[in-house]
């Protein structure tokens, strides 16, 4: 693994997989082509910027004559795709964009790397890599029991994740069709540094110091899988290095938890880690029930044994370690706090939660 291209390095789980690659793989090169959307941030990945093996694109992955220039000049031979609209909510007021990233720039990227890649035979190159990463979104809701499988049925039910299914078909479609390359991970939900304060975790967290209500969707019963993200990134290069071609890999933590419990646990910890609010109340006095997410899944959970039995992958993160380390970081790092909570986000919380 030499020339490796990132979609959306600039993103939550993209800039902590970019760090963890150049620390893992010293000889590698590495170009992160991101369209810096409103989840795109240069922040992110300022620590590692003036890398010599490191290159950054502005761009968009839906832009074919780029994306092509991009494999004709770098000679990829690993792609590692992250790029996407990622948040649920967004689908839901407004899927056109959805649309666009997820699948016709999946689609615009599986057509570069099969006019690069196999350019008059179906014959792969051993050593090229096609890593699509994905969601446990597309297999659905699940009731009390049960979990996702590889094999579990595609049941997508929100704007989102019916992206992110139609980007799966079609990797697996030019897998058997073309015979390219291709590797795919279905994930449940990531936590930790660097995530944008549209999703639970670091929406309850920053809310929470700012003494703002917590809004909590429904009943707060809805459970999540929650990995913390470096695991994930971890994963993904296992599953690069060992990975079968044409194999998808379910990643997820074993961390079940009720939404309500994971907001009131952020709430415990930053009464004792900051102390009381002014009014001298706990933070769980913050929390408000809110009208429930349309199509809201109930319940996420991942089996996660192909990955650990063929490949060798384990979470090394407990749910407890991971959501101190996430609290501790968020409280080490306001200005980067500072800098997301900007005019586009205050309008994005305005219409979404109002003035609470
Ligand atoms: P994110 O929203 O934080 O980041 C997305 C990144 O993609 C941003 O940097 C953005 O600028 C970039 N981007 C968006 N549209 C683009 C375009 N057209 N061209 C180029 N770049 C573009 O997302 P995330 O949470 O880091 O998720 C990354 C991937 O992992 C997504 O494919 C998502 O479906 C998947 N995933 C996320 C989770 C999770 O819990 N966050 C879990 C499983 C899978
Ligand atoms: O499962 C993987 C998915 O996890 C990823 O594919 C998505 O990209 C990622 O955004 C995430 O989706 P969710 O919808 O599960 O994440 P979110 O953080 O938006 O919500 C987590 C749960 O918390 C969900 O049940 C909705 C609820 N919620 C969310 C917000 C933002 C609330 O109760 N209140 C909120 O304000």
């Amino acid at each position: 693994m030499k020339n490796i291209l990132v979609t959306g390095g600039c993103g939550f789980i993209g800039s902590n997989f970019v760090r963890l690659a150049l620390k893992s793989l010293p000889d590698c090169r590495l170009v992160n082509l991101d369209k810096l959307t409103y989840a795109g941030n240069l922040k992110n990945l300022a620590d590692i910027e003036d890398d010599a093996r490191y290159r950054f694109v502005k761009g968009d992955i839906c832009d074919a004559q780029l994306v092509e220039k991009l494999f004709s000049e770098e000679q990829f031979d690993t792609v590692v795709h992250f790029a996407a609209e990622s948040h649920v909510d967004r689908s839901i007021s407004g899927p056109a964009e959805f649309i666009q990233t997820n699948i016709v720039g999946t689609f615009t990227l599986l057509e570069a790397a099969r006019k690069a890649w196999l350019p008059s035979s179906p014959l792969t190159p051993s050593s090229s890599r096609f890593l699509h990463v994905s969601t446990d979104e597309v297999y659905g809701s699940l009731g009390e029991t049960g979990l996702f499988t590889e094999n579990t049925a595609y049941d997508p039910r929100s704007p989102y994740s019916a992206s992110k299914a139609s980007s799966d078909h079609l990797v697996s479609s030019y897998f058997h069709t073309y015979g390219l390359p291709t590797l795919m991970t279905n994930c449940s939900n990531n936590y930790g540094p660097y995530h944008f304060p549209e999703k639970l975790i670091p929406l309850i967290i920053n809310n929470a110091l700012q003494g703002k209500e917590l809004p909590v969707y429904g009943d707060g019963k809805n459970v999540r899988d929650w990995l913390y993200v470096v695991d994930h990134c971890e994963a993904i290069l296992t599953v690069l290095q060992k990975g079968q071609l044409g194999q998808t890999y379910n990643i997820g933590g074993n961390n079940e938890k009720q939404n309500i419990e994971i907001v009131e646990t952020v709430c415990d910890i930053l009464d004792r880690k900051v102390g009381l609010l002014d009014s001298e109340e706990p933070r769980r006095s913050l929390i408000r029930f809110v009208t429930d997410r349309p199509g809201h899944d109930r319940r996420y959970a991942i089996d996660a044994s192909k990955v650990r039995l063929e490949l060798g992958w384990e979470p090394s993160v407990t749910f407890d370690e991971g959501i101190l380390k996430t609290i501790d970081w968020y409280l080490e790092n306001p200005d980067w706090v500072a800098g997301v909570l900007d005019g586009s986000y205050q309008e994005y919380y305005a219409k979404m939660y109002g003035d609470r």
